[in-house]
């Protein structure tokens, strides 16, 4: 099952990035891109299986380049137990598609190409992007949601400036009154 995250999914979606990425997952230049902020409005989901926590997906409002507001992408994460079962790509789906629907225009990543790819992320329009800090060029993905919402896009990738309230209650600690990971 698939739904939007909520507070009290904090420790379940920690432990299972912690799982996916290892602890130097936080020393990666997309990961340092979204300290701070919170995640786009209702663009924040949770697989789950049984109640268990077993997929994670999150969009980030930034700007590719100035004035060009879009969407990062990840992290992405599913259970080793469940890889292969189409979980990942259903979180993809459903957030290209609720993404698009309240109006986003376009969706940027750094991953792996061949996984990428299959859902509409290619090269092709981040050629003259970049992010703040050390990435594989070739891994910098974008897919448009809107035909030509990234053409001549240029310049860094950078947290969306116009996101005014960034300190993230779903970040961190556990929010009083929350059971533990269900
Ligand atoms: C990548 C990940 C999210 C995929 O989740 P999943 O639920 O197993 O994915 P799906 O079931 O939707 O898709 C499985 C397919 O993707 C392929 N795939 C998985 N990871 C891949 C990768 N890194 N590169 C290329 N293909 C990959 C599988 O081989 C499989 O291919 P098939 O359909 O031809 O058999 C999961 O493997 C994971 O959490 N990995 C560790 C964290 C990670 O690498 N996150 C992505 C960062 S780029």
């Amino acid at each position: 099952m698939l739904r939007t995250e909520r507070p009290c999914d904090v420790e379940a979606r920690e432990a299972l990035l912690d799982a996916a990425f290892g602890a130097g997952r936080f020393a990666k230049t997309s990961e340092r891109l979204r300290a701070g902020l919170r995640p786009a409005e209702d663009l924040a989901f949770i697989a789950t299986d049984g109640g268990r926590i077993i997929g994670t997906l999150r969009l980030w409002p930034v700007t590719a380049g100035h004035g060009r507001p879009c969407l990062l992408l990840g992290p992405l994460a599913v259970a080793a137990s469940v890889r292969n079962r189409g979980v990942g790509g259903a979180l993809i789906h459903q957030a290209l598609h609720r993404a698009k629907a309240l109006g986003h225009r376009a969706v940027i990543l750094v991953g792996d190409p061949d996984y990428y790819h299959r859902f509409g992320f290619s090269a092709a329009s981040t050629g003259a992007l970049s992010m703040p800090g050390p990435y594989e060029r070739d891994r910098l993905l974008a897919c448009e949601l809107v035909a030509g919402a990234l053409d001549d896009a240029r310049g860094l990738i950078m947290a969306d400036p116009r996101d005014a309230s960034r300190r993230s209650g779903l970040s961190a600690r556990r929010p009083r009154g929350c059971s533990a990971a269900r």
